[in-house]
């Protein structure tokens, strides 16, 4: 049996002003107009042919939207609240002592709840094949080949590439050199963020390698209880855990760790570059969405959600309008965006 998790405690500070702290990139229409990225993944797992009720993690403020995107596509599932941000080790021991009540034998398939993957049918056969090793006690994860040097990423050296291979060593975004290294040496893969493992494969390495983390999130299950359609945990508890994620907290240390190559398409749509990118473009390379009109502009984003928007003899920008703010930029600056809402967030 396969177990949805599905990880959706982010908030998508790149694709600002979209995307809110009230209102995040997991559950906004970001590339379909009918779905958004959460609906996207449960939909994805669905198609994959995963029929059990998946585990969503995430954080308390986005509970009615989460269960309300879910009720949309007839999905119930259970969906855990985390007390405080934790980061992602704390977030998935949530969902894996959670599981193990019932169904030990499960291997959980771990999703970030904001990728895009287009093609269902390639994710299905690779998720048969990582599914096989994680019943057998490995913690598996989905190697993407690079393409370039993202530093943003995780890169997982394997010792057969090419193939399902034990991994030799994993190193959590590396700086710029490094990672150049690791792409020109050809025999690493960027970690897609996707893992899977049994709940005790996943909790014996997190005890061996994050007690605190392990001990804090086995307490604060200790005092769960259900509030409505939630699952809620102890408060005091879940807060003492060290905040670290599984890849520099679990999967750098563990020695078992398996690697599944992934080849089909892929993408961590973390700012509005990426969107750019995933989404059909016109014949003058430009990306419209929603009321705009433009005059002699080229390979832009222009998306307003709701009044007109035009722009006149401009290249390269991305303009993303919403009710309260505008924001204008030149499209390869995307990253910065975190810095503006950084200054916004000092600003009050
Ligand atoms: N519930 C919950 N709680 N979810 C969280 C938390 C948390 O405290 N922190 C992060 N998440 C969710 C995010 O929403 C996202 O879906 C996923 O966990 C991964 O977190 P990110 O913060 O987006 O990680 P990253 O993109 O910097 O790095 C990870 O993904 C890369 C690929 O996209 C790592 O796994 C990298 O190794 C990997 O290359
Ligand atoms: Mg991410």
């Amino acid at each position: 049996m396969i177990i949805p998790v599905l990880l959706a405690g982010g908030s998508g500070n790149r694709l600002w002003p979209l995307s809110r702290e009230l209102y995040p990139k997991q559950c906004i229409n970001l590339t379909d107009p009918n779905q958004t990225l959460i609906q996207q993944t449960l939909e994805r797992v669905r198609l994959c042919g995963i029929d059990a009720s998946p585990v969503v993690v995430c954080n308390n403020d986005h509970r009615f939207l989460i269960a309300q995107q879910m009720l949309e596509l007839g999905i119930c599932g259970t969906i855990m609240l985390e007390p405080a941000a934790r980061n992602t080790a704390a977030a998935i021991a949530l969902a894996a002592f959670e599981v193990r009540r019932e169904n030990p034998d499960a291997s959980l398939l771990v999703l970030p709840a904001d990728h895009l993957i287009a093609q269902a049918e390639r994710f299905s056969e690779v998720v048969a094949t990582a599914h096989a090793r994680a019943a057998a006690n490995e913690l598996v994860t989905f190697g993407i080949a690079p393409s370039y040097p993202e530093t943003g990423y995780g890169y997982i050296e394997a010792h057969h590439f090419g193939q399902v291979s034990p991994i030799k060593a994993f190193h959590e975004k590396p700086a710029l050199e490094t990672a150049t290294g690791y792409v020109k040496a050809g025999n690493c893969y960027w970690n897609s963020g996707m893992f899977m493992f049994t709940p005790e494969a996943y909790l014996s390495e997190l005890q061996r390698f994050q007690p605190a983390v392990y001990q804090a999130v086995e307490q604060a299950m200790a005092e769960r209880y259900t509030d409505l359609d939630f699952v809620r945990v102890g408060e005091d508890a879940f807060s003492q855990s060290p905040a670290i994620s599984i890849d520099n907290g679990i999967m750098e240390l563990t020695h078992r760790g398996t690697v599944v190559p992934y080849h089909g398409d892929w993408s961590d749509i973390g700012s509005w570059q990426s969107v750019y990118d995933h989404l059909d473009k016109d014949a003058d390379g430009n990306v419209v969405v929603g009321d705009v009109l433009v005059e002699d502009v080229q390979d832009s984003l222009i998306r307003s959600n709701s009044r007109l928007v035009t722009a006149v003899g401009v290249s390269n920008l991305a303009i993303i309008d919403t009710h309260d703010a505008l924001l204008v930029m030149s499209r390869e600056n995307s990253q910065a965006v975190k810095t503006i809402v950084a200054r916004l967030k000092e600003r009050g």
